[in-house]
């Protein structure tokens, strides 16, 4: 199955420090990302903000919790309350980790990487299957990014990511940060990365700051997007044209006119990358100018 994926422009997370400017319907943004568990099986303030915020704008649910890669049986009353807030949201779409966090019912309250496997591969898609078998509709799942690898991993991320979204046909959230993190923590190529995703499983795209200790980057969203990271974006959107894009702003979050810039030079960016996306074609396709040949026809030789 295709990917069902619409392009909503640019939006930013929901968190309460801004709840005020919601609740006054003055969103601002094309769109805005909620975190799934904050509004899971809670009523009260948080769930009226964001009903509030759906009437005026699309809204994305974007889970932490939901596990996909662990061997722990999938938890059938987080994925029931996960299903009650997509019924009542209808958000425009819904993703989660590519990632585990969970064993023997203890969570690690992280985002751990998988094993880059075939048996892993054909564990995840099938996991995959299931949930959006439950949930009636696709499933993104999002690169994370990683400080560890596993000497077992016989595919790259990129290669298993990939085959995960072909085989479980879910989409892809692809979090351009992360793989800049991941590249330089690892020591493979981001371009690379992006070379590898299939562009009609791409639904979704997330920017997001991180901290340069020297020897290691940490993925933090704690400030604004780096330059590198810009570029990986430009190329990211000129090879999966126009994608929905999210600010990630967790830590510290600024103020609501500094978030809005963020959005919009993101913005900004997709548009000259596009300008230049369709350029690249129009050229490409120009037919050649005709050169004559020397003696042909037209040359003035016999
Ligand atoms: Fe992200």
């Amino acid at each position: 199955m295709a990917l069902q994926a619409p392009h909503l422009g640019h939006g930013v997370g929901l968190r309460p420090r801004h709840f005020p400017r919601f609740l006054e319907g003055r969103p601002e943004v094309d769109w805005v990302e909620a975190i799934s568990e904050n509004f899971m099986g809670v009523g009260g303030r948080p769930l009226a903000v964001l009903e509030r915020v759906r009437r005026d704008i699309p809204v994305v649910l974007h889970g932490v919790s939901l596990s996909i890669g662990s061997v722990d049986k999938l938890d059938t009353e987080y994925l029931a309350q996960l299903k009650d807030l997509v019924e009542r949201i209808q958000p425009a779409l819904v993703s989660d980790h590519l990632c585990w966090g969970v064993h023997r019912g203890r969570y690690v309250h992280d985002l751990w990487p998988l094993p880059f496997t075939e048996e892993a591969l054909a564990h995840v898609a099938g996991r995959v299957a299931e949930v959006q078998d439950i949930l009636g509709r696709q499933l993104l799942l999002e690169n994370v990014s990683s400080y560890l690898t596993y000497a077992e991993s016989t595919l790259t991320e990129w290669e298993f990511l990939a085959e995960v979204a072909e085989r479980a046909e879910c989409g892809i959230l692809l979090d351009v940060n992360n793989v800049h993190v991941s590249a330089r923590n690892h020591g493979f190529s981001a371009h690379a990365f992006l070379a590898g995703i299939p562009p009609a499983r791409v639904g979704q795209i997330h920017l997001a700051g991180h901290l340069d200790t020297g020897n290691l980057l940490l993925d933090t969203h704690d400030r604004e997007v780096s330059d590198e990271v810009w570029a990986l974006y430009r190329e990211a959107i000129r090879r999966f044209g126009p994608t929905s894009t999210l600010i990630e702003w967790d830590e510290g979050v600024p103020e609501w006119e500094r978030l809005v810039e963020e959005s919009r030079k993101a913005a900004g960016v997709e548009r000259e990358a596009l300008a230049a996306r369709n350029g690249e074609r129009r050229f490409v396709s120009q037919p050649p100018h005709p050169v004559p040949l020397p003696g042909g026809e037209g040359s003035g030789a016999p």
